[in-house]
This record gives C-alpha cells, structure tokens and sequence, in this order.
C-alpha cells in the first residue's frame, strides 16, 4: 500500500467544520439505509482493530457491529491480554497494527498515547476516548441534537454542560467551535475545562469563520437557562476511581435534575454519553423522562462511526 499519510481522528479538529457536517449527514443517510440492500459495504476486505486499555461497552460495540455492517472485519484486543498490556511499546505496536489491518481504534488514557500511535501507523487511527477527549462520542451526540432540533445548522443553539469540565467536555468545546453552537459550561473550581482546550476551540473557530460562543461559569442555573440541549457525565472519569468520594462532594448542586430542567427551554432536550449514575449527576427522572433521548444518542455512535469510518478509509 502507498505511503501517503493517513487521515487521523484524534479529535474533532482532525475533521474540520466541513468533513465533519459531511460526516453527519453521512451519518443521517447510513441510518435510512440500515438493514437494506442500499446500504454500502465500503470496507470489504478490510479489518479495523479496536484497542481497548480501559473499559468500553457502547464503543466497543457500535464499532465492532459497525465495521461488519460495512463490510469489514473487527479485530478487538482487550490490552491487559495483549503484549502491549506487558510494555510492547505503543510504536512497535503502531508498525505491527498497521501490516494487519487498515484501521485503528485506541482507548486509552494518555493524549499522548494516541498520538504516538498515529505517527508511527500507516493506517487511520481513531480516538476512542482519552483522559482528554472523545471526539466519537461528539458525533453521535450532535447528530442526535441535528435530528432532535430538526436542523443541521447548529449555529448559535445553546447548548448546556454541567459538571466535570472532563474529556466529553472538551469534545463539546471543540464540536462547539466547529459548529458555531453557544456553549456554557457550568463547572464547580478546580474542575474547568483545560484553558489550552479553549485556546484550540477559539483558534479553530477563528478559522472558520465562527464567533465563538463557549464560556465557562460556575452556577449550573446560569448555563441551563434557555438551553435546547442539557448535558453532563460522571463526575469521577475512568481512571479516577480514587477521587470519586471527594469528587461527589465537590460536584454536589451539580446533579441535573427536574428543577434545573425547568430552567431550559420548553422542548429542552437531555443527552449523557453513558454510562450513567442515577441520584449523582443527573436524577433518575431526567434521564428516564420525556426530554431524555439518551438511547438515540447511543445508538447514533454506530451510524455516526460507519460514516467515519467511510470517511476516512476511502
Ligand atoms: N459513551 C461511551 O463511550 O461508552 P463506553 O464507555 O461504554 O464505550
Ligand atoms: N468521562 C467518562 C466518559 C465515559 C464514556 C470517562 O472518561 O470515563
């Protein structure tokens, strides 16, 4: 195969504002064709591997059913029972993939990590989560506010983050930017999204031609007001299983629930990328009631990753 370089997914960024409205009216039409003969097969042939070092159950699923749809072959590897779980360096690892396969999906927990594989791989590498970012889950959540909201141009709909300004967080920043969405992050001290994350959102805004509208406060009343889309996750990511005492302290007036619902907009909608903590971040009647569309949104991780995978593997 030639040696040009791969198109990587490491975040939004990596798409731009253009590939990634294409990405999502892909994503649109791949969910029409789902289950029919239409329906394209882009990646016969071909195997995508799926490298997982922290747990996943949507993500992995949605992009092993997802490469089968289209034709391919997902190989997962679970780390802790591959070489790379025994200190096989991520490069070796990277040379090693790519003579297999022609995609590679990496959760992980350094930003780093993911970009060590991307430089030393031949083939497409997609952030499948990081301490940092979670560019897929972004896809799957703005096409479920392009469908909720009836439109594809997001410019200026509010848009509400309560809680940890954590690696979810940064994706809606950058998404934000992209898509000229007004973004308000409701987040408690010590817990902001990372100012250097800002920096790329208003830079890549700047870029294409987008006022930025993301600010960061403290009260969650203040960000929920007038929202379309209300939105959050745990307050304790993978990887912070020890803080999660203190963090329910520090994140307690952060839950989203009915009360603060009744801030947003009437048809208000509420999304979570899962998994869910039911009486932490978000009361059970939120997530289990009428402006929920947590299961849309889950289930657009499949379509909006086929058309990422399309994309990239063309
Ligand atoms: N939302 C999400 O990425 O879920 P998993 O951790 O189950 O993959
Ligand atoms: N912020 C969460 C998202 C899980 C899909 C985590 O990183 O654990």
């Amino acid at each position: 195969e030639g040696s040009a370089v791969p198109k990587h997914f490491l975040t939004l960024l990596d798409l731009g504002r253009d590939d990634l409205l294409r990405v999502l009216a892909r994503a649109k039409e791949l969910k029409k064709l789902r289950g029919t003969p239409a329906h394209p097969r882009p990646l016969e042939g071909k195997s995508v591997a799926i490298v997982l070092e922290k747990a996943s159950t949507r993500t992995r699923v949605s992009f092993e059913v997802g490469v089968f749809e289209l034709g391919g072959q997902p190989v997962t590897l679970l780390a802790k029972d591959t070489q790379l779980g025994r200190g096989e360096p991520i490069d070796d690892t990277a040379h090693m993939l790519s003579r297999f396969v022609h995609a590679i999906v990496y959760r992980t927990f350094g930003h780093d990590k993911v970009q060590t594989l991307a430089k030393h791989s031949r083939v497409p590498v997609i952030n499948g989560l990081c301490d940092r970012f979670h560019p897929c889950q972004l896809l799957a959540d703005l096409q479920t506010v392009q469908e909720s909201l009836g439109t594809e141009d997001l410019r200026d709909v509010p848009v509400a983050w309560i809680g940890d300004g954590n690696n979810v967080s940064h994706s809606w920043i950058l998404g934000a930017a992209l898509l000229g969405l007004d973004l308000r992050l409701a987040c408690p001290d010590g817990f902001f999204p990372e100012a250097a994350v800002l920096e790329m959102a208003a830079r890549a805004a700047r870029e294409v031609g987008i006022d930025p509208k993301i600010r960061v406060v403290r009260d969650p009343r203040e960000a929920a007001e007038g929202a379309r889309v209300v939105t959050t996750d745990v307050w304790a990511s993978m990887g912070q299983e020890s803080e999660a005492a203190a963090r329910a302290r520090v994140f307690e007036g952060y839950q989203v629930d009915g009360a603060l619902m009744q801030r947003a907009a009437r048809d208000a909608i509420f999304l979570h990328c899962l998994p869910a903590h039911r009486g932490e971040e978000v009361a059970a009647d939120v997530i289990d009631g009428p402006a929920s569309r947590v299961w849309d949104e889950a289930e657009n991780r499949l379509h909006a990753q086929k058309a990422l995978l399309e994309h990239l593997m063309r």
